[in-house]
């Protein structure tokens, strides 16, 4: 008996595929939307997979409500929607703003304004640690409750201003709960390695292109900076394992649907506390694999910041969520999917 249904929208992306195997592991029945503008369709077959189950599967934009509204009659008793659907590439977003305002922003005024219509109890946003943009040194660890900066980028602002949209309309009275998980950095693969990252073309990411370069897809690696105010010169991030980071939407989703959340909008982020450099996970990369990996010391890259991570207590108190994956363990995964997309590649 299902727990029923959940649609997730931009499921067959990186985070919204791993969410979706932890959703059906935990008993609920899933609904993927995508247009697969940034993903492939094969996803869904790595689902059933490691599952056994097929996700419900619809091509389509969510900036087209009529779709939309078409979905939900199709599917009826929704319970609760997460939306990963998003553009998310930093650097594009600065060079085509709109279609960062545009898609990112209508996507999510379409879900909300048809949700109540279709009796949907709770919406999980993945926001992401960038509203943040440089904390203070005071505020280092950084809490849910350290000031948002001005984005770094037109898509960083997407996220900020889809978490005052939601704001909004549920402390307008809305009918439907919200939580906003901001996710520090995600990385690493299902470790079956039958889904993982799938990075369009030549990866911005650090640990796809890493991982590129250590199966000798990419010549070198360039680190960007080793000229910051941190221990070894480099930027230090919050590496969270994706299943980790998965599993704490199932936790989402089970909260607002039993009605446990304590507030309308509940935000929580989501790292494990950690903070390390660029260049110890290219170390413990090496260290974990055996894999050297061929890197240079090159300039800053425009817009990174120095160091950010994540103070996780409320989601671990409040959410009952706590991150256990070893870096070590997520480097070995992300590299173990490398090798499986090199052999696939062979066939
Ligand atoms: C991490 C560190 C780089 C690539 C961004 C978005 C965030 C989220 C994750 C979407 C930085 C360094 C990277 C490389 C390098 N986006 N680096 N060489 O910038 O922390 O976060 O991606 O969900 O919202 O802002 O992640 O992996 O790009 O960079 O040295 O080839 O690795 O300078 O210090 P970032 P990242």
């Amino acid at each position: 008996m299902s727990k029923g249904r959940i649609l997730v929208t931009g499921g067959t992306g990186y985070i919204g595929s791993h969410t979706a195997v932890e959703l059906q592991n935990a008993g609920y029945e899933v609904i993927i939307i995508d247009n697969l503008s940034n993903s492939n369709i094969e996803v869904l077959d790595g689902i059933e997979k490691i599952t056994g189950i097929r996700p419900a599967f619809k091509e389509m934009d969510l900036c087209d409500k009529a779709a939309l509204e078409d979905l939900f009659v199709q599917y009826p008793g929704i319970l609760g929607v997460i939306n990963f659907a998003a553009y998310k590439a930093v650097g594009e977003s600065v060079k085509m703003p709109l279609k960062y305002y545009h898609n990112n922003l209508v996507s999510v005024v379409n879900l909300m304004e048809l949700m109540p219509k279709y009796n949907v109890k709770g919406f999980v946003f993945s926001s992401s640690c960038t509203v943040y943009g440089q904390p203070d040194k005071e505020y280092l660890p950084v809490t849910e409750s350290a000031p948002r900066k001005k984005a770094m980028s037109p898509y960083g602002n997407t996220k900020a201003i889809c978490e005052d949209i939601i704001h909004d309309t549920i402390t307008s009275g809305a009918t439907f709960k919200s939580i906003i998980l901001r996710y520090f950095n995600p990385i690493g693969a299902h470790p079956t390695a039958i889904i993982g990252e799938l990075p369009n073309g030549v990866p911005q990411n650090l640990l796809p292109f890493v991982t590129q370069t250590a199966a000798g897809i990419r010549e070198q690696l360039s680190v960007y900076g080793n000229d910051y105010n941190t221990p070894d010169g480099s930027c230090i991030r919050d590496y969270i394992n994706v299943v980790d980071l998965a599993k704490a939407h199932v936790i989402a989703v089970d909260r607002m649907i039993q009605d446990k959340c304590l507030e309308p909008v509940e935000i929580f982020n989501l790292g494990t506390g950690r903070g390390l450099s660029v260049l110890e996970i290219l170390n413990t990369f090496e260290k974990v694999t055996g894999v050297k990996v061929n890197y240079k010391i090159v300039g800053r890259r425009e817009g990174d910041i120095e160091q950010v991570w994540a103070d996780p207590v409320k989601a671990n108190t409040v959410l009952g969520w706590t991150a256990t994956e070893s870096v070590e363990d997520t480097l070995a995964s992300a590299w173990k999917w490398q090798q499986k997309l090199m052999a696939d590649a062979k066939k």
